[in-house]
């Protein structure tokens, strides 16, 4: 790296940088870690909807993040589609059954409870509901990644997240890079001039096959659905959206907005359940001759890869390092504090916002990443190209109201159909076949 480059704290321009950057995720660095403030409360209560694999260990992320700021953090309830999960989530920390709550209505239980802080980790397709309900009942939200399935979702969260920031609630989500110090340094390199105006680059989620489950003997279309969740489109929004969202995240971040279209392909090789693709491939046009390649797959035994890489006009990067500057630059990067890793630091920034009063905000962040992905995949079902403002301005487009069904409320209501696996969209047709 660039001598220049290096990595002096300069609180004057890390204060700059956190203030108007767009990784707000890290604006509690203002006050560090442990700080002790005026009214700062010294108990908190935290609640878990979606008890599965990472919203069980988003919630420990969230204690262990309490622990470090010297907060003492209760679990109050715990909620999930199935009750046996519910049921042994709240019995590892300790909750009383009548504060396991399941079902499809579970989270309005939930959210009945004392809890401050919600932790969810649903399938995405019941973020914008979930994240709705708990603004509207005063709860500040962990929530992960992605946030949508369909443009009407995620300009429902960006709404909630309005709703938020007047009622003073945080909402941090589960893109944890933005939390993650090695992405910090090269952000604020980036905004800093360190390799000019970003041009082009290409972000890669390539690896293998995901699990995936079959549908047992008379279990309901519902169950099916939850169980195999990231097989359907309907309810992950697809692995371009599932899991390249975080590579989209760290490009629209480092570019500093989202793109204008998206024009791809994609298709499916050897899945048996569901109706996902197994690749795409995406160009992404982010205006004024900026072009980034984005590629993703789930197929076993192909060459992989998790990263991101940028062209800018005067040097050139990886996501996570590796800035080369063409010429030497007198830029001090700060020191990004990672308690514990990017999943616990991401609960430290959430927990110290809300405890100075501060709360964060990463709403619209993440519901433009999650509708940059949605964007390629509409373009990859459909083999057209898909604009920005077909998703978000344009009512006209046969985009603009798309609803993936059955949605969050077909399943609150018990009217879930399952689509058959193994049929899909056929580009270039609007047909679906299998
Ligand atoms: N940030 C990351 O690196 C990361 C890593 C893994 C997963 N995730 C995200 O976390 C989320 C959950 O993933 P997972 O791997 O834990 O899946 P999972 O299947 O293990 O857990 C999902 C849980 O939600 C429950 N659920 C489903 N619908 C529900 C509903 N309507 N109400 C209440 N509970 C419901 C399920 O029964 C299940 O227990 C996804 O959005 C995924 O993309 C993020």
């Amino acid at each position: 790296m660039n001598k220049k480059l290096s990595a002096k704290t300069d609180e004057v321009s890390r204060r700059d940088f956190i203030k108007t950057s767009a990784a707000a995720g890290v604006a509690t660095l203002l006050s560090g870690t442990g700080t002790v403030f005026a009214q700062r409360p010294k108990k908190m209560r935290v609640c878990l909807l979606g008890c599965g694999g990472r919203g069980r260990d988003a919630l420990k992320n969230c204690l262990e993040a309490a622990k470090h700021i010297g907060l003492e953090l209760e679990v109050v309830g715990t909620a999930d589609w199935f009750k046996d999960r519910a049921m042994q989530a709240g019995k590892d920390h300790n909750v009383p059954e009548s504060r396991c709550f399941y079902g499809g209505d579970c989270y309005k239980k939930l959210f009945e409870t004392n809890a401050d802080v919600v932790v969810t980790a649903t399938p995405p397709s019941f973020r914008p509901v979930h994240l709705e309900a708990a603004i509207n009942a005063g709860k500040h939200v962990f929530m992960e990644k992605p946030v949508a399935v369909d443009p009407p979702g995620a300009r429902r969260i960006i709404q909630a997240g309005e709703l938020a920031k007047q009622k003073g609630l945080a909402v941090v989500a589960g893109t944890q890079r933005r939390h993650q110090a090695n992405y910090l340094r090269n952000a604020y390199a980036i905004k800093a001039g360190a390799i000019g105006k970003i041009v082009g680059g290409c972000i890669w989620w390539c690896g293998g096959a995901l699990w995936y489950k079959t549908k047992g003997q008379g279990e309901s279309d519902a169950d099916y659905m939850v169980r195999n969740w990231v097989s359907f489109a309907e309810m992950s929004g697809d692995h371009i959206v599932e899991q390249h969202v975080h590579n989209i995240d760290i490009a629209n971040w480092f570019i500093g907005h989202p793109p204008t279209t998206a024009l791809g392909f994609g298709g499916r090789a050897r899945r048996k359940t569901g109706d996902q693709f197994d690749f795409f491939s995406i160009d992404l046009d982010y205006g004024d001759g900026c072009r980034i390649h984005s590629m993703c797959r789930q197929v076993d035994g192909t060459d992989g890869g998790v990263r991101e890489f940028f062209t800018g006009t005067e040097g050139t990067t990886w996501g996570d390092g590796g800035l080369k500057p063409a010429k030497e630059k007198d830029i001090k990067i700060p020191d990004f504090p990672e308690y514990g890793g990017p999943y616990v630091q991401e609960h430290v920034d959430l927990l110290n916002s809300i405890l100075a009063e501060k709360p964060l905000n990463e709403a619209r962040n993440v519901a433009e990443s999650t509708m940059t992905a949605i964007m390629g995949r509409i373009s990859a079902y459909t083999g057209k190209l898909v604009r920005w403002s077909d998703l978000t301005e344009n009512k006209e487009s046969p985009w603009y109201n798309l609803t993936l069904k059955p949605s969050a409320e077909d399943f609150e209501k018990g009217e879930v159909v399952a689509p058959p696996d193994d049929v899909v969209s056929v580009p270039g047709t609007g047909e679906r076949r299998g």
